[in-house]
């Protein structure tokens, strides 16, 4: 089995602030994955710019604090969750295009938090579903918290692989971003950013220079910290480009690609 990512930088415009679909680059992955004849695929997109301005605007999984602010929290809470069910939509639209017998199983309904991170869901549809050869299709979203001072959170595609890993014992895990993989600082800020082709711990970066960029733009330091556990774990993954031609399917079929590898420290 094989689990990708399609990270929202790719397949949203994630410098708006409206929800803006890039149809071009979805299109092309959906092509690419329907060439690649992967068996069994898991397929979890991001929510780009779906998701995060509404869960931003409505701050989605910080402290309750009055009767008003739960009122408000809920309506953030169904609106963002509606954004991201009508992504998952055009994704899950795409990909039947080109044959692909995907499946949307939105997070909110089978998976409960504990202050933000995933505590349980009932990965038996999952499974089901990989089992009759069809293609889920999750996606960030958000969750019930069982912590009575929030209520509600917002759940990463990159929590989202993760707990999918743990459980599902994937073979793969390849993630399709907007770069190439990780770099020493962030590659949009500075040109002259180095790739690396292999990471193993978060030291890595923080000591290099300019690496406290990583957590300033967020992305790329919260998907590491989240794939380094997985590979304590001993599940590898690869950090590659989606939103260059042909990357997505070299790496589906198990070819070389320009791209990083996170494992394991030894
Ligand atoms: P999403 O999280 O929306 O699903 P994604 O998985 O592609 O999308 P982002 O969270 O957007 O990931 O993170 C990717 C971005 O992180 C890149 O576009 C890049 O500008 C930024 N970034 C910051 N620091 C680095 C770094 N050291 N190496 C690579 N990218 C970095
Ligand atoms: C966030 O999901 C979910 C919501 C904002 C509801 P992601 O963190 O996976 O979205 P991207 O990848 O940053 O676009």
């Amino acid at each position: 089995m094989i689990i990708l990512k399609l990270g929202g930088s790719v397949i949203t415009r994630k410098d708006r602030d409206k929800p803006t679909l890039d149809p071009v680059n979805l299109d092309r992955i959906a092509q690419e994955i329907a060439r690649s004849n992967v068996d069994e695929l898991v397929i979890v997109h991001g929510a780009g710019s779906f998701g995060h301005p509404y869960a931003s605007k409505f701050e989605i999984g910080s402290e309750i604090t009055d009767e008003k602010e739960f009122f408000r929290k809920k309506r953030g809470f169904t609106l963002t969750q509606n954004a991201v069910q009508n992504l998952n939509h055009y994704v899950c639209n795409f990909l039947l295009k080109h044959g692909i017998p995907a499946i949307a199983l939105p997070p909110s309904s089978f998976m409960v938090c504990e202050n933000k991170r995933i505590k349980t869901a009932n990965l038996e549809m999952v499974e089901r579903y990989l089992e009759m050869g069809m293609v889920p299709v999750l996606h960030g979203d958000v969750v019930l918290d069982d912590n009575k001072n929030i209520q509600m959170a917002v759940v990463s595609g990159d929590q989202i692989i993760t707990y999918l890993a743990e459980n599902l014992k994937p073979e793969r895990i390849i993630l399709g971003s907007d770069v190439d993989g990780i770099y020493n600082r962030d590659p949009k800020a500075h040109p002259e950013a180095q790739l690396l082709p292999v990471v193993n711990s978060m030291d890595d970066l923080e000591f290099l220079e300019g690496a406290r960029t990583v957590d300033v733009t967020g992305g790329m330091a919260g998907k590491l910290k989240e794939l380094l556990d997985l590979a304590e774990i001993g599940t590898e993954s690869e950090i590659i480009n989606a939103g260059n031609a042909k990357i997505v399917e070299c790496a589906l079929k198990g070819e070389k690609v320009r791209g990083t590898l996170i494992t394991k420290n030894v």
